[in-house]
């Protein structure tokens, strides 16, 4: 008993010694200098400091909640005051009240927004740092060289300050004696001279970050990093355009990690992974390789106790025949071979022996899968990416098993079959799901219960029923090209209180009834396509809740009525496409004054009245304006849209990302990647292909060049302005159809980016400028019944056009027209020819050139566009298109420009 009373005595002693929760009075507590130093900390986040609401005048700042001390002495020694970490964004400036915690060993700031300010030299005071985390925080400006005097420091994270931090020179890294973790993701060390040898001053580094550093900018080549001590060396998205350097493979290191994608590494994988007997995960997707899988790689992962689970290979260029080497990776848990050129038929064999896998990624390769219904796999997949697979007709029942899918990709894989039942119960935690571009048949049910569901594509199918149900928690929701039915009411439960729609797509269904006027709670709604559809009613007011839409399309509908003013405040729009409805009244005038980032404005085919507002002329960011067919009056405005007066292409990038990109990875930085809203704007351009582009840079973006100004069967009148042809950038230029007088401005000739040019069917007259026959780029030609008169001109490119270009102007004479000019002396005279056209070939005027109605933007370059992309984008997006889905070949530009005249002449109307 008294044995046991000492023991409970002796406890309670260590106890209260061993740390101030135990309230101790002298020990542990918070240093009363240090307190009032938090507190001064904390108050220069004013309004925003809330989450440190346990930060208060009294009481011991040891037991603040993001404050930990030195149990012993007092002091604070770790300050985390990451957001991930807890909640609420702090904002506001490091006030250097922290030197008042001289022994503070760990500093976490991440995740905050110090709104742009410098890093503070200060920060190189506190001697004692070891971990110093200052990654995502707004910060701008020079790192301090100061922080080179922090040598107990073992990690620093700089990372993704937006790449606003700058270094001049790395020299301070010296000092980091200790430094194991080094990362400075996003920071431009490309710039500084030698940036490697900084690095190979640090001798015990384990980790070192340096993703989009633009490292490739200067030197060109991948300098010799030392990494005997590393274990995690990250170098993505730094755009080397070199081979994978040799010394990532000498022998003697540990690396664990190695992660290259985002490059452009080209030529082969080097095969010498002999020395990699450490490896865990390899990551080369994203590159420009060639050649096979080298075999020191296979040998590597199929040894017996191999470290290697995740293997990335995915979009290069690799090529080989998968069966005779899958098996060898069956010990891994992760493997994307997709997107290269590998073929193969894949049965249960080679699959047979993996029994970890949760990752397998095949897609977009030369493959046909061809597994029995009854097949069993022997691991538990989460992500499954299969598209462009041959891998139907018959949807595959071997997956039903599968209860842990997360992502499932099964897109353009030639299933045509209904959907199962037991697929729609599959996985209660499925995120994204993209099953587009088959024959699926069937109802989709109610999903609402799927709340981890952020991405779901079911477009391109035969999906029939109404529309069904969906979480609240969903991003994108593409629906389109189905045959969904009935009312559209029901979004509106969609747009819950999350906000987190950002895509919803029904174009081209059979929906039917008004747009609901709920969308006042879709304030994350950037892409929104209703185009195709049986729609009726007016537009909804409520869409002008919609701040950050960027794209509206209500194009091929029954809408009727204005256009609603709040649409006002949608004042992100890039795309506002109205066309081929009843819409009527004037075209507002605020479109102009307050659509400031508006691209493209599509209001044709419609019964919009009055004049063309001069306020359109605001617009600088316009290239396309599509007017046509309706009744609109008065003369054109003499606009300079600025934009279409340049020849160079005007990224769509520009400001646009989505935080979602094709493959369903969240996406962190604009820079990076092409992304669904970008292209979107295209879809009823070139219908629905924009399905394009997950990988490469593409910094240059083809289909940014579509420049269109289209204002053709309207009743405007009065003269073609002569600022019209300021714009060089101009692609297509249509007037015809209208009520113009006047003549053709003479230097028409300097839009020499155009490809069509179709003043048909006005009251045109004069001659036609000689400039024209420097116009190199025009396939479409017409200025077809009008009073033009005099010489045709000649020469280049000008005479392969035919007489269908220029009928029914009686004055007109010359090549191609059967009637002869008369000699030069006579030309004055050639008023008095007005009678004398029997020579004419009236029966050779093909309805088609006499009515040359603009179904231009959405049929031509349905077309085209896709051609246009195709030279541009060439093998991430060959991998693509030379796939099943697509409709579009690659063809020199000749064949082009001959097919670009079949199929203009292919739209001859009935
Ligand atoms: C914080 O204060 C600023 C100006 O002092 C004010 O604009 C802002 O609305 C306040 N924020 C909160 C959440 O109170
Ligand atoms: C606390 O401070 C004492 C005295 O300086 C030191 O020996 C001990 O290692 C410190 N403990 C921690 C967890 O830092
Ligand atoms: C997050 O914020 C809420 C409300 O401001 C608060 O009740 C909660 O305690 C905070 N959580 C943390 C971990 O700070
Ligand atoms: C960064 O700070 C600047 C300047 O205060 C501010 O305008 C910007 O919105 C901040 N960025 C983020 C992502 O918080
Ligand atoms: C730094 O902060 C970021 C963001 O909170 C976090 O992801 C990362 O793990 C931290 N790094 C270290 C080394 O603590
Ligand atoms: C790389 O660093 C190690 C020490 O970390 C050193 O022994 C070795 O010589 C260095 N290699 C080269 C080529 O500089
Ligand atoms: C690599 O990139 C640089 C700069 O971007 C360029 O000058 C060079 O031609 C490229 N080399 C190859 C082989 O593409
Ligand atoms: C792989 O591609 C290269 C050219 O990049 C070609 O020479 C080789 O024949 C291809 N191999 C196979 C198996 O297709």
């Amino acid at each position: 008993m008294r044995l046991m009373m000492l023991q409970l005595l002796a406890i309670t002693i260590t106890l209260i010694s061993s740390g101030p929760t135990w309230g101790d009075e002298l020990k542990g507590q918070c240093v009363e200098g240090e307190r009032q130093a938090l507190l001064k900390f904390k108050e220069a986040f004013g309004n925003t400091s809330n989450r440190l609401s346990s930060w208060t005048s009294r009481g011991d700042c040891c037991k603040w909640r993001q404050v930990r001390c030195n149990g012993t002495t007092g002091h604070v020694i770790s300050l985390d005051l990451s957001r991930s970490y807890s909640n609420g964004t702090l904002r506001g400036e490091i006030s250097s009240s922290l030197l008042g915690l001289p022994y503070l060993t760990y500093l976490d700031l991440s995740h905050n927004d110090f709104m742009k300010t410098q890093v503070p030299e200060f920060l190189g005071s506190l001697h004692h740092l070891e971990h110093l985390n200052l990654s995502s925080a707004n910060f701008s400006g020079n790192i301090p060289y100061q922080l080179g005097n922090l040598s107990c420091l073992q990690s620093l994270v700089l990372s993704s300050n937006d790449f606003n931090l700058i270094v001049n020179n790395l020299d301070w890294l010296h000092g980091l004696s200790s430094l194991k973790v080094l990362d400075l993701s996003y920071v431009q060390i490309g710039s500084v001279e030698n940036w490697h040898d900084a690095l190979n001053m640090l001798p015990s580094l384990v980790e070192l970050h340096l993703a989009s550093c633009e490292l490739s900018n200067h030197p060109l080549s991948l300098p010799y990093v030392n990494i005997t001590s590393l274990e995690v060396l990250d170098l993505r998205r730094n755009y080397f355009n070199v081979t994978i350097p040799d010394w990532l493979f000498e022998a003697g290191h540990r690396l664990r990690h190695l992660y290259l994608s985002q490059n452009k590494f080209e030529g082969q994988i080097p095969d010498k992974f002999h020395n990699m007997k450490s490896l865990v995960s390899l990551d080369i997707s994203k590159n420009n390789l060639i050649g096979p899988i080298p075999s020191t790689l296979r040998e590597l992962a199929n040894q017996r106790h191999s470290l290697l689970k995740e293997l990335y290979l995915g979009n290069n260029l690799l090529n080989g025949t998968l069966e005779n080497c899958l098996a060898q990776f069956s010990g891994l848990v992760a493997l994307d071979l997709s997107q290269n050129n590998f073929e193969g038929v894949i049965t249960e064999a080679h699959l047979d022996k993996f029994r970890n896998l949760k990752e397998m990624a095949l897609s977009s390769n030369r493959l046909t899968i061809n597994l029995k219904d009854d097949w069993v796999p022997s691991f538990e997949l989460e992500v499954l990416r299969l598209a462009h697979c041959r891998l139907g007709p018959e949807f595959p029942r071997w997956i039903q098993p599968q209860k842990s899918l997360y992502i499932i990709d099964l897109s353009c894989a030639d299933i045509s079959d209904a959907v199962p039942d037991w697929f729609w119960s599959l996985s209660p935690t499925i995120r994204y799901l993209n099953l587009s571009y088959n024959h699926l048949t069937g109802f989709v049910p109610d999903l609402s219960s799927y709340i981890s569901l952020i991405y779901l594509d079911l477009s391109k199918n035969n999906f029939s029923g109404p529309l069904p149900l969906f979480p609240q928690n969903i991003n994108v929701l593409d629906l389109g090209e189905n045959t969904i039915f009935g009312p559209i009411s029901h979004v509106c439960a969609m747009l819950g209180v999350n906000n987190s729609l950002d895509v919803l797509d029904l174009s081209f269904n059979n929906l039917s009834g008004n747009i609901p006027n709920c969308w006042t709670y879709g304030q994350s709604l950037t892409t929104l396509n209703l185009a195709n559809n049986h729609l009726s009613g007016p537009i909804p007011d409520s869409f002008g809740s919609l701040i950050t839409l960027l794209t509206l399309s209500l194009d091929r509908n029954n809408i009727s009525g204005k256009i609603p003013l709040s649409l006002k405040n949608c004042k992100s729009l890039v795309l506002l496409d109205l066309g081929y409805n009843q819409l009527s009244g004037t075209i507002p005038t605020w479109i102009g004054e307050e659509l400031q980032p508006l691209k493209a404005l599509i209001l044709s085919s419609n019964a919009f009245e009055g004049y063309i507002p001069l306020q359109l002329c605001q617009l600088k960011e316009l290239v396309i304006l599509a007017i046509s067919l309706n009744q609109l009056s008065g003369a054109i405005p003499q606009c300079v849209f600025p934009n279409m007066v340049v020849k160079q292409n005007t990224p769509y990038i520009n400001g646009l990302y989505s935080r979602i990109d094709f493959e369903g990875e969240y996406i962190s930085h604009p820079y990076l990647i092409l992304h669904y809203h970008d292209l979107v704007p295209f879809a009823l351009i070139w219908k629905r292909n924009y399905y394009v582009y997950s990988g490469h840079y593409a910094g240059d973006w083809a289909l940014s060049s579509l420049k269109i100004i289209d204002l053709s069967s309207n009743s405007l009148s009065g003269d073609i302005p002569q600022e019209i042809t300021r714009h060089v950038g101009l692609k297509s230029l249509n007037l015809s159809r209208n009520k113009l007088n006047g003549s053709i401005p003479l230097n028409i000739g300097e839009m020499k980016s155009l490809e069509a040019l179709d003043l048909s069917m006005n009251q045109l007259s004069g001659s036609i400028p000689t400039s024209i026959a420097t116009m190199d780029e025009l396939q479409i030609w017409n200025v077809s019944n009008n009073n033009l008169s005099g010489e045709i001109p000649s020469g280049n490119h000008l005479d392969t056009f035919d007489s269908s270009s220029y009928m029914g102007n009686p004055n007109l004479c010359g090549h191609p027209l059967t009637s002869k000019c008369p000699p030069e002396e006579s030309l004055q005279d050639s008023h008095h020819r007005q009678g004398q056209a029997q020579g004419w070939d009236w029966d050779k005027i093909h309805p088609f050139y006499l009515s040359m109605a603009l179904g231009f933007i959405t049929s031509f370059w349905a077309f085209w566009g896709s051609l246009l992309i195709c030279s541009s984008w060439r093998h991430a997006y060959f991998h693509f298109l030379s796939h099943i889905c697509d409709k579009v070949y690659i063809i020199t530009p000749v064949v082009v420009a001959k097919l670009r005249r079949q199929f203009w002449s292919q739209q001859v109307p009935k």
